[in-house]
């Protein structure tokens, strides 16, 4: 387990890591990140990121009321999460993600504390943090490996 830790200027920096990270798990068929950070700290903002650069055209905003946002990319669906109005963990269960399993898709979650032990254990967690009206995002690559950090840290990926 090792952290990658990314001085994030502005908004844009914020979504330059999110592309960042879709072209370094780019070969990867599924898996789970957990999103942490307290409102305004730029989760949205990088799964904005993440979305476009695989893409995704249109608005990207947090599902705070619906919870769950699909999106169907190159025929495999990911997930975007946002559980701050989930009202206790268990209700993940009723949501249908069984029918996405990690396994073959991708989970971004904000908020994974609100679903603590309903959630899959997480192949990536990324805690942003304010700095000095900047952010700084904490990349703990968790089971990635080595080759995903590599790509994460080669420049050639940003
Ligand atoms: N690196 C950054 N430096 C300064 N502001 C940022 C940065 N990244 C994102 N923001 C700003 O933070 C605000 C909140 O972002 P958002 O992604 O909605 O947060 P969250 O989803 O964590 O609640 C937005 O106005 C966005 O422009
Ligand atoms: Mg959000």
């Amino acid at each position: 387990m090792s952290a990658i830790a990314i001085h994030l200027p502005d908004e844009r920096a914020t979504e330059a890591l999110g592309a960042r990270l879709a072209r370094a798990l780019h070969g990867h068929a599924g898996g789970v990140v957990y999103l942490n950070g307290t409102l305004g700290a730029g989760k949205t903002t990088l799964v904005r990121g993440w979305l476009r650069a695989l893409g995704v055209t249109g608005s990207i905003r947090s599902p705070t009321y619906t919870l769950i946002e699909p999106y169907l990319i190159d025929g495999r669906d990911w997930l975007h999460l946002d559980l701050y109005r989930l009202k206790s963990p268990d209700e993940l269960d009723g949501l249908g993600l069984d029918d996405h399993s990690p396994t073959r898709c991708w989970w971004l979650v904000e908020w994974p504390e609100c679903g603590v032990g309903h959630l899959p254990p997480p192949s990536l967690i990324i805690d942003l943090r304010a700095e000095d009206g900047a952010r700084l995002a904490v990349i703990d690559t968790v089971a990635l490996g080595e080759a995903f950090e590599t790509a994460l840290q080669n420049p050639a990926a940003t």
